[in-house]
This record gives C-alpha cells, sequence and structure tokens, in this order.
C-alpha cells in the first residue's frame, strides 16, 4: 500500500509523526504491505516551490493508495493573495482529487465525556457523522474578488451555488452510510434566506423519496443545527450539509467529544479514487513545535484511511480499539485536561502503539 503523507504546517508535521509510527508498527505485526512516501502542501510547500500544491504532489497523490495530511496554514504566510496561501493548497488537494464528501464522525469516547465543556450525560455515547459537501459552495463558486466601487467604498463578495449533481452525490453517500448507522439523514442549509439552500433542499427531498424510503430524513437549518448540536447532540445520527454549514458545524461538534484535537476525517470521491485523510482541526501556530499537540485526530484519520481507503477494517477496529484502551489508560495531552499521565505528542504516540 502506497501512502503519501503530507505533514504540511504548524502542528502538522509533529502529528504525522505519530501517525506513521503507529502506522509502522501496525506493518510490522500484521500482513500489510507500506511504502510511505512523504510530500510538502501548505506554507511548506509555499516556501520550497512557491506554490501551497505543486502538480507534481498531486499526481504522487492520484497515484496513492492513501493521502493523510497533517494541517496548513500560519501567520507567515496570511499576506499571501488567496491563491498562494497555504489554504489553497488542501482546497487544491480536494478538487484535484474530486473528494466531494468529507465524512467528519463526532464519536464520544467513554473516558472523555467529562473533557467536553458539555454536561457528560449529553455528550456521553455521543456518534454522529457529518457529512460535510467538499468542493463546492461557497469556497468555490465565482465571481469572488474585492473590488473598489465608483464611490470609493471596497465590496469583497462570494458566491455560494450548487448544481444539482453536486447536490445529488453528496446526498447519496449520507444517505448509503445512514442505512448502515442509525437509518437518519438531517439536512442542513439556509432555505429560508438561500437559493442554493432551497436547491439543497428540494433535491435531497427529490432524491430521499425516490430512492431512499428506508431512511428517514429531516431537514433543519443550520443557525437551529449549530443550537440543536450543543442542545442535544444525541438527536442526530447524520448531517448532511454543505462545504461552508460543514465547516463550521464540524468545529462545533468537535467539541462534543472533549476537544477539537479528536476529531477525524475522511474525503472521499467517486469509487476508485485516492482518498485524503486528516484531522478536521489546524496548524494551530500557538502550540506548534513544542511537541504538545494531541495526535490522536490524526492517529484515527490513519484508522479511516485504513478502513475507508485501504479495505482494512480489521486493522481499523484494532488502531481505534488501541486510543480508546490508551484513553481509557489516563493518557491526556493538554488539551484533554488533566489525566493519570499527562503526556505529549510523542507520549500520546508511545502509549497507542503500546495498547496496539
Ligand atoms: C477544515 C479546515 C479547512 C476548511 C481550511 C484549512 C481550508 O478548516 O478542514 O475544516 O476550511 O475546509
Ligand atoms: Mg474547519
Amino acid at each position: 500500500m502506497k501512502i503519501l503523507m503530507l505533514p504540511g504546517d504548524g502542528i502538522g508535521p509533529e502529528i504525522i509523526a505519530e501517525a506513521q509510527r503507529v502506522l509502522e508498527h501496525l506493518a510490522t505485526d500484521s500482513d500489510l504491505e507500506l511504502e510511505i512516501e512523504h510530500g510538502l502542501i501548505g506554507g511548506a510547500s509555499y516556501d520550497a516551490h512557491g506554490e501551497p500544491l505543486t502538480r507534481e504532489t498531486l499526481e504522487r497523490a492520484r497515484n496513492a493508495d492513501a493521502v493523510i495530511m497533517g494541517a496548513v496554514g500560519g501567520e507567515k504566510w496570511a499576506e499571501n493573495p488567496y491563491h498562494l496561501r497555504p489554504e489553497q493548497g488542501l482546497l487544491d488537494l480536494r478538487q484535484g482529487l474530486d473528494l466531494f464528501a468529507n465524512l467528519r464522525p463526532a464519536i464520544c469516547f467513554r473516558s472523555l465525556a467529562s473533557a467536553s465543556t458539555l454536561k457528560p450525560e449529553l455528550v456521553e455515547g455521543l456518534d454522529i457523522l457529518i457529512v460535510r459537501e467538499l468542493i463546492g459552495g461557497v469556497y468555490f463558486g465565482e465571481p469572488r474578488g474585492i473590488e473598489t466601487l465608483p464611490d470609493g467604498e471596497r465590496r469583497g463578495f462570494n458566491t455560494s451555488s450548487y448544481r444539482t449533481s453536486e447536490i445529488d452525490r453528496v446526498a447519496r453517500v449520507a444517505f448509503d452510510i445512514a442505512k448502515l448507522r442509525g437509518g437518519k439523514v438531517c439536512s442542513v442549509e439556509k432555505s429560508n434566506v438561500m437559493e442554493s439552500g432551497l436547491l439543497w433542499r428540494e433535491e435531497v427531498a427529490k432524491l430521499g423519496a425516490a430512492e431512499y424510503s428506508d431512511v428517514a430524513l429531516s431537514h433543519m437549518y443550520a443557525d437551529n443545527c449549530g443550537m440543536q448540536l450543543v442542545r442535544q447532540p444525541k438527536q442526530f445520527d447524520v448531517i448532511l450539509t454543505d462545504n461552508l454549514f460543514g465547516d463550521l458545524l464540524s468545529d462545533v461538534a468537535a467539541m462534543l467529544t472533549g476537544s477539537l484535537g479528536m476529531l477525524p476525517s475522511a474525503a472521499v470521491g467517486a469509487a476508485g479514487t485516492t482518498g485524503l485523510f486528516e484531522p478536521i482541526h489546524g496548524s494551530a501556530p500557538d502550540i506548534a513545535g513544542k511537541g504538545i499537540a494531541n495526535p490522536c485526530a490524526t492517529i484515527l484519520s490513519v484508522a479511516m484511511a485504513l478502513r475507508i481507503g485501504l479495505n482494512r477494517a480489521d486493522l481499523a477496529d484494532r488502531v481505534e480499539a488501541a486510543v480508546e484502551k490508551t484513553l481509557d489508560a489516563g493518557y491526556r495531552t493538554a488539551d484533554l485536561g488533566e489525566g493519570k499521565h499527562n503526556v505529549g505528542s510523542r507520549g500520546m504516540g508511545d502509549a497507542i502503539i503500546s495498547h496496539l
């Protein structure tokens, strides 16, 4: 199996190092055969090559069995024009691989229920999945820009747009997964104020009625969904939403699980395309280089890569169980609060490997 690792910026290299150690350990005690390569993305690529994702790196990603990424972004590149910002490298990678659906599971591990800022009884046993559309909507819509108006004022503008096929293909992913879980999809938009949201609602409803009568479909406005996620998160099973709302709501959902440092993700496309697996958190420049970042989201992204990208559910189960046992044994990085063993990135990686 050929894995391309893209550490990126900030804490990226530190958490990717632990993810790689977990993978390498698995290879030593299973029949998994690995070929691990590294590449640059984000600010690291910009510094080396003058662009946040090179054509060559994208080509290598296409030829890999799975891509595992750390994080991108940082102050250093904040003044770059958008097309040269670290974030653009990630957007180009998602788009270049045609990864239209992003699976963001928010699972609250038993021993972390008290680490959440919400009451433990609200989050205990939480298992929801956000299916975020990933290569459309306001992130990619045209026209966009900042212009100077005749009266001298400046105007910034972006376009939120979806076509039916873009809605249909990501909705199918959500419906199909819901069938394997709790059988419920909640489709989230702002159809009360946005045409792109109205079309979203209509298309999802049409598809649900035509092909997924066995899935219970509901609709919710995005603002209400944000509120419901912190009021009663366990009411949800699968949340299907657009690119921007998915970005927002997955950060909210992450805090339900104890820390933003716990949420993995899988970006997937049509059958046969290479998937991209990454933690949902950012590059956390404030703690970069200190060796204290929580590697769990990245290690759980490795589990998603094994399950979805490499078809090795057996190994994915082992990684997830090892993370759970490590947390049960009281290992905590700083973001998770105090535990029996207060560890940094390396210490958490060591503990997970020993539980493997
Ligand atoms: C995420 C991140 C990215 C996004 C950034 C880094 C471009 O916030 O994966 O949630 O906005 O999609
Ligand atoms: Mg985000």
